[in-house]
C-alpha cells in the first residue's frame, strides 16, 4: 500500500473540487502529492493534452470534479457544450487513467440523472427506469455515460488490472466557492445575494417565485468531499458489498428535504434581513420534491456533520469575504 498517494484532483478551482482538496489537507495528506492543474493549463477536453500529463504526472489516483455545469438557462441555451465537453473530460480522463495505471478513480455525477418521475427518497436503482427531465437531459446523459465509463473499465480490467473506479451522485450543494451570479446560481447562493442587497438597501420586502412549498435536499460542500474521500477509501471488499458491477454509483445527500419557505426564512435569519418573503404562486415552482435515498452510503459508515444553519452562516462569510466589497463587520 501507498502511503501518500498521489492523487490528481481536476477541476479542483470549482466549489466541489476545493473542497476535495481542503478535505486532504485537512487529513493529513501532504500538498505535494496533490496534482491539480487550472483549465486554462489543461483542457481537459483535449485528449492528447490529458494522455500527456498522466503520462508525465502518473498519478495513485483521480478525483473527476471537473465538469462543465449550469443552471436551467445555460442547460437549455449551451446544450451542445453540456453534453460534448463533459463527455469529453470524463471520457478522456478515466481512459487516460487507465493507460497510466492508475488504480482508483472517484467520478462525480449528480441527482440529475434520475428520471423525473422516480419515486422519492431516490434509489440508486432508479438509474435508467425512465424519461430524464428535458432541461438538463444532455447533462445528464453525459454524467450517466460517466458512471458506465467507471463501470465497463472496472468490468473489463478490473481483475486484469486492478481498476476500481467509483462514483458518487450528490444532492443540491452549497458552501465556500459556489456561484453567486445574480441570474445563473442557485437557490441557496442567489437567495443569499438577495436577502443581503436587501438588507443593504433596507427594502420592506424580497419577492420569491413559486408558492414556496416545492421541497429540496441541500448537504454542505465539505460534508460531500468527506464522502467523495470515504468512498474512495473503503476497502473493495465493503464496496463491493453495497454495490453491483452494473449499479454501482452510490447517493451522496443529508437525507431530509425542506421547503424552499423554510429554506428563504432561514436564510433571511442567517444574513439578518428581517424585512417580509413574499411568494408569488402564479409563477412556476419546478418539481415538487427531490430527495435522494442515502441509505446506501449511510450504511457504508458516513453521516453528514454540518448542519443548515452552521453551513448557511459559513456560506454567507465567504459570499462577504469574497463577492462583495464588504467585509461582515461593516454591513449595515
Ligand atoms: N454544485 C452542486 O450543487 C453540485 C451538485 C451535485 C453534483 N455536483 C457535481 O460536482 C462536480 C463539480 O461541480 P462544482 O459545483 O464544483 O462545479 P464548478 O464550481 O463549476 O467547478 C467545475 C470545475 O471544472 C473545471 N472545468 C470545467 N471544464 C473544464 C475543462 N474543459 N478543462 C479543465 N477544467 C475544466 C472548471 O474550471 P473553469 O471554471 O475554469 O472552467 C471548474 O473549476 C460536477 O460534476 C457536478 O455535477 C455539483
Amino acid at each position: 500500500m501507498i502511503m501518500h498517494p498521489k492523487i490528481f484532483v481536476a477541476g479542483h478551482r470549482g466549489m466541489v473540487g476545493s473542497a476535495i482538496v481542503r478535505q486532504l489537507l485537512a487529513q493529513g495528506h501532504p500538498a505535494e502529492r496533490i496534482v491539480t492543474r487550472t483549465h486554462a493549463e489543461l483542457d481537459l477536453t483535449d485528449q492528447a493534452a490529458v494522455r500527456a500529463f498522466f503520462a508525465a504526472e502518473r498519478p495513485d489516483q483521480v478525483y473527476l470534479a471537473a465538469a462543465k455545469v449550469g443552471g436551467i438557462h445555460a442547460n437549455n441555451t449551451y446544450p451542445a457544450e453540456f453534453i460534448y465537453q463533459n463527455l469529453m473530460i470524463e471520457a478522456n480522463i478515466v481512459d487516460a487513467a487507465f493507460r497510466n495505471g492508475v488504480k482508483k478513480l472517484l467520478f462525480l455525477g449528480s441527482s440529475c440523472i434520475y428520471p423525473k418521475l422516480a419515486p422519492h427518497p431516490m434509489r440508486e436503482d432508479s438509474l435508467l427506469t425512465g424519461a430524464l427531465e428535458p432541461t438538463n437531459e444532455p447533462y445528464a446523459i453525459a454524467k450517466i455515460a460517466g458512471i458506465k465509463l467507471c463501470e465497463s473499465y472496472n468490468r473489463q480490467y478490473g481483475e486484469t488490472h486492478g481498476v476500481d473506479y467509483r462514483s458518487v451522485m450528490p444532492t443540491n450543494l452549497y458552501g465556500p466557492g459556489d456561484n453567486y451570479h445574480p441570474e445563473n446560481s442557485h437557490v441557496i447562493p442567489a437567495l443569499i445575494r438577495r436577502f443581503h442587497e436587501a438588507k443593504v438597501n433596507q427594502a420592506p420586502s424580497v419577492a420569491i417565485w413559486g408558492s414556496g412549498m416545492p421541497r429540496r435536499e441541500f448537504l454542505y460542500v465539505d460534508d460531500v468531499a468527506a464522502a467523495c474521500l470515504h468512498v474512495m477509501n473503503l476497502p473493495l471488499s465493503t464496496y463491493s458489498q453495497r454495490t453491483q458491477p452494473m449499479l454501482s454509483h452510490i447517493n451522496v445527500g443529508c437525507g431530509h428535504d425542506i421547503t424552499i419557505r423554510e429554506l428563504a426564512g432561514t436564510i433571511a435569519r442567517v444574513v439578518g434581513y428581517a424585512g417580509d418573503i413574499a411568494f408569488d404562486p402564479t409563477k412556476p415552482n419546478g418539481m415538487q420534491r427531490k430527495l435522494l435515498d442515502s441509505t446506501r452510503l449511510n450504511s457504508l459508515g458516513w453521516q453528514p456533520q454540518v448542519g443548515l444553519v452552521a453551513g448557511l452562516e459559513t456560506a454567507y462569510q465567504d459570499f462577504l469575504d469574497n463577492h462583495t466589497a464588504q467585509p461582515r463587520g461593516t454591513t449595515a
